[in-house]
């Protein structure tokens, strides 16, 4: 929309041969970000050469100048010092562009599937649940971004165990061995605790998605809730997801606060490990105390690279689950898409023809059951305006979704001005053919915007007078910022009426030469009706229209009718015409009319 900041750059994509292991298909969109990748390193490791460093100077200093008194004391704390500095601002650095890439490639990631969603056909949208795809993508992106930022941390938090062990080694081999004794306890603790971390964490993100979903459906769908009266039922059904929430989050809450601080501990047992056998050796004469001190500040160093080491395999199983599920939606192919060498629709005098078609909509793989259209021929002529009638779920507004192609027909051929839609450039299609839907969408932004979504450039008179045509130039004047009055989420601050005139001015802005029109089955008061019906005949003159009809004022609008019954045009003539020959006509009207009555 319109509020969008600057699209990110097309960076590196994922790799997509299906074939090779997730770590591989991700490798381009690393490798993009590789220069940075390098700086965290050199950074990293020079940071980390220094941090293990400074207990080897705090020992010369102890043992040359507390110790031996044979040199100033000054120049090690100022070295020291500098050490300190240098270290502080390495590591700095090296955080902050390891993390900072890290989520850059969550957005590289992020911009690919949504890129890739958007590119996706209705048949992939009518399989899955759409917000459950966005939310899936957003926590399995969120997995993969922690790895990449915690991978490399682990990596040099390991390199930084083996630089301090080799100092260790180089000073005391047996008090070396001393000081890491309890290192493979807290690898083991570690183990332990995301044994009984992980599955308790899975079950509390389940709930939390549980009450997510409860709290969404009940504010989306408030309209229903409260004109049932069912909010205490509602209240309740929250309190109990809420309670099942509280209890797996307590039992998280409980094991990690039984293991954290034993993992904890072990340090500070290694500390006196170390005191006890470095200070009988210090009492013998055999280290000085400076080396004491070096090992008591290893101590604690090396107990990070045992504490990170576990939870970054853990993490790595995560993001492999991760990433499988991303490249699921990735993989999807879209089903309608250019056929090669596709030529553009230009200027169309805006014939229209189903040729014989047969049409199941995809993923409804029953094939005993009778195929939604079957046979189906229509011609409209350019300029002409014919309505299609037939009972509810006969397949009329499918016949609507196979001309700008949402759908492909599975046999026969839709043709505009005798050229196959399969072989027409998709974007232009759709450009020339407009579809005024049963249910009206809004986005929740200016009602300008909204008219103008198929062109966001157009002037601002051209906005006016197009609502002008649809007739929602009156109600837009009432309200207190009339063009530029932002509507609520779908419009919901609109009624119905109003909404569909929204629509309606929309595709009378986009003026497209083929307009279809599924008529709304809610009933709108009859002033509302005739004010759009107003609008609806400026719209239709000159161009080529399909009416969905399921009102008689909206028949009255067509030059001729199409009765439709089985996945087929059974009848076809003028209104009068079908009304005295045919039947099954006669049946639907007598429908319509009672619905109108009664309404
Ligand atoms: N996306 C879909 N996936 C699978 N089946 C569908 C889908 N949309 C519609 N159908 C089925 O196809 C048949 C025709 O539906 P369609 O929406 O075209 O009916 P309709 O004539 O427009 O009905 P109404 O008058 O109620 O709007 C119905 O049986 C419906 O259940
Ligand atoms: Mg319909």
């Amino acid at each position: 929309m319109t509020s969008a900041s600057k699209p990110t750059p097309a960076t590196a994509h994922v790799d997509p041969d299906p074939s090779k292991g997730w770590f591989r298909r991700l490798l381009p969109v690393i490798r993009a970000r590789r220069a940075t990748f390098i700086m965290v390193l050199v950074t990293g490791l020079s940071g980390l050469a220094l941090q293990v460093s400074v207990p080897m100077v705090l020992r010369q200093a102890v043992d040359l100048a507390v110790d031996q008194r044979a040199g100033g004391l000054e120049g090690h704390v100022l070295l020291l010092v500098v050490m300190a500095t240098a270290s502080f601002g390495l590591r700095f650095a090296y955080r902050y562009l390891l993390f900072g890439t890290a989520c850059r490639i969550e957005t590289d990631l992020r911009s690919q599937i949504y890129d890739h969603l958007t590119r996706l056909s209705f048949s992939f949208y009518d399989r899955i649940a759409g917000g459950e795809v966005v939310s899936r993508a957003n926590s399995d992106i969120r997995s993969i971004q922690l790895l990449l930022a915690f991978g490399p941390l682990a990596g040099l938090s390991a390199i930084s165990f083996l630089m301090a062990f080799g100092f260790m080694l180089s000073i005391h081999v047996p008090l070396a061995l001393v000081t890491v004794s309890t290192m493979p306890l807290v690898y083991v603790l570690g183990q332990r605790l995301r044994d009984q971390v992980f599955p308790l964490s899975w079950v509390t993100q389940g709930r939390m998605a549980e009450v997510a979903m409860v709290v969404d459906e009940n504010i989306n769908g408030t309209r229903v809730v409260k004109s049932f009266a069912a909010e205490s039922d509602q209240i309740a059904l929250l309190s109990m997801v809420a309670d099942r929430l509280r209890w797996s989050a307590t039992a998280l809450i409980e094991a990690r606060a039984r293991f954290n601080p034993l993992i904890e501990a072990l340090p500070r047992l290694g500390m006196a490990l170390v005191l006890l056998y470095g200070g009988h050796l210090v009492i013998e004469g055999e280290i000085g105390v400076g080396s004491l001190l070096a090992f008591s500040a290893y101590v604690t160093m090396i107990s990070v690279p045992f504490r990170m080491f576990g939870f970054v395999l853990l993490q790595a199983q995560r993001a492999a689950a991760s990433a499988l599920r991303i490249y699921e939606i990735l993989d999807e192919k879209p089903a309608i898409v250019d056929r090669p060498g596709a030529r553009p629709l230009s200027a169309p005098r805006g014939r229209v023809e189903f040729r014989n078609v047969t049409f199941r909509y995809p993923g409804v793989d029953n094939s005993e059951s009778p195929a939604v259209l079957d046979g189906f021929d229509l011609v409209v002529e350019p300029g002409e305006t014919v309505a299609i009638v037939g009972r509810t779920g006969c397949g009329k507004s499918t016949v609507a979704r196979l001309l700008p192609r949402f759908y492909d027909v599975d046999s026969g051929a839709v043709l505009i001005d005798g050229t196959d839609v399969r072989d027409l450039a998709l974007a232009s299609l759709r450009s020339h053919v407009s579809q005024v839907p049963d249910e009206a969408f809004l986005f929740s932004d200016t009602l300008h915007d909204n008219i103008a979504f198929g062109r966001p450039e157009a002037p601002r008179h051209e906005v006016v007078a197009a609502a002008r045509v649809a007739r929602a130039d009156g109600f837009i004047g009432n309200l207190e910022h009339g063009f530029d009055e932002v509507v609520g989420e779908r419009g919901y601050t609109l009624s119905g009426g109003q909404r569909q005139r929204i629509s309606i001015a929309r595709t009378v802005l986009a003026n497209p030469a083929i307009l279809i029109l599924d008529d709304a089955t809610s009933a709108v008061d009859v002033r509302t009706e005739e004010g759009i019906h107003h609008g609806l005949e400026d719209l239709l003159t000159g161009r080529t229209t399909i009416v969905i009809a399921h009102r008689l004022s909206t028949i009255s609008l067509a030059d001729r009718v199409v009765l439709m019954e089985d996945g087929r045009i059974v009848a076809d003539g003028t209104h009068a015409h079908l009304l005295a020959t045919e039947p099954r006509y006669r049946a639907i009207v007598a429908q319509v009319e009672d619905r109108e009555v009664g309404a």
